[in-house]
């Protein structure tokens, strides 16, 4: 191996979808079949150090580390990564990469982490090519080239790039969007929806039975798969719109419909199955209890998997907690929940 070139490191947060990416495009590399947007968790996040080294042809091109540890298990997922990505970035070839993440929270969580590590990861090569002149004539700025490569490792990873909302997909509603990278939501962002936070409420920490690629390849032959995705299409509009102008019970209607028609797309695949469990749906059913209850604007939505993110405003801080530990805890695997703020970029550490 030869000298170290370069060494760069970013933290970056995971995202929890609004209006849901489910089935790509049947052309290209990862395009989503729908625009989708998200909220950065700011709390929970991967590190990621890459370390560049001259190569001798002889050399393998990537050593990868979880926390220090080889991770065989993830070799597979970054070596297809550098393989797709080598297209765009013929430079790779010259160089070894060395590169060592670390997630913040429990892995197996449920919590996106391939969205943070990609998402990580994307940031750092695009850096190292930033920071060694490799790349030319790109019309992408570096928040953008950090997301298409993010996109390409997981599509759910290039929305991990920005504080505001987060816009992935060619969409009417949001100038320059595209299906090649995520852009940041422009604009006006009404106050009521500015800070918000998000409760992951464990019920699950097992490996899901059908991962999220396997699940977004039955779109392909799937029954109702056009008019999901002329819906996604009319709720990002929609939900742009009650954004910009704080209709609070409208974002509401519709993050949880989007929730609900991610998993009715699942339960009527072929082969159908079913990713929440029987708390999954108590914790909704008290939801809504609690909302018809008192009032308070807050609601749930729901990533591949059985586990329920809460969404409330700061500023109902305490009684949702309150509500989360009496009333929402016991439904969780061993008591188990994380806490997140919205928003927050990613961080350059080195
Ligand atoms: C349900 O991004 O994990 O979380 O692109 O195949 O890596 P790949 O899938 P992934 O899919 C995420 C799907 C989702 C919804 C969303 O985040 O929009």
């Amino acid at each position: 191996m030869g000298e170290k070139i370069i060494e760069v490191s970013f933290q970056c947060s995971s995202n929890i979808a609004l209006v849901k990416y489910w089935g790509k495009k049947p052309h290209g590399v990862q395009l989503p079949a729908n625009p989708s947007i998200s909220w950065n968790l700011g709390d929970l996040y991967a590190t990621t150090t890459l370390k560049v080294f001259q190569r001798d042809t002889s050399d393998t091109p990537f050593v990868f580390t979880l926390s220090g540890k080889s991770k065989p298990s993830f070799e597979p997922k970054i070596e297809q990564f550098l393989l797709k990505i080598a297209v765009d970035c013929p430079w790779l070839k010259n160089y070894i990469l060395h590169i060592d993440s670390e997630n913040n929270f429990p892995h197996g969580t449920g919590i996106a982490s391939s969205a943070a590590g990609f998402g990580a990861l994307g940031l750092c090569i695009a850096k190292v090519e930033e920071d060694l002149g490799l790349l030319q004539n790109s019309t992408m700025d570096f928040w953008q080239r950090s997301s298409y490569l993010s996109r390409i490792g997981s599509g759910s990873a290039c929305r991990s790039m920005y504080a505001a909302p987060a816009v992935w997909g060619e969409t009417l509603a949001v100038e320059g969007s595209s299906d090649l990278y995520a852009v940041e939501l422009g604009g006006e962002i009404h106050p009521l929806l500015t800070h918000w936070r998000d409760v992951v409420l464990i019920v699950d920490d097992g490996e899901k039975a059908v991962s999220s690629t396997a699940g977004h390849a039955l779109l392909k032959d799937h029954p109702y798969a056009e008019a999901r995705f002329a819906k996604a299409q009319l709720n990002l509009i929609d939900i742009v719109r009650a954004i910009r102008t704080g209709d609070v019970n409208r974002f509401i209607e519709i993050v949880e419909s989007e929730a609900l028609q991610l998993h009715a797309m699942m339960m009527t695949s072929v082969p159908y199955y079913l990713l929440i469990c029987p708390n999954t749906l108590a914790i909704i059913e008290k939801i809504w209890q609690y909302r018809a209850e008192t009032g308070m604007r807050l609601c749930f939505t729901l990533d591949a998997g059985a586990n329920v993110h809460l969404l409330y405003d700061k500023k109902d801080e305490t009684d949702t907690m309150n509500f989360v530990r009496k009333v929402l805890l016991p439904y969780c695997k061993n008591e188990q929940y994380l806490c997140s703020v919205i928003g927050l970029k990613p961080k350059q550490l080195r």
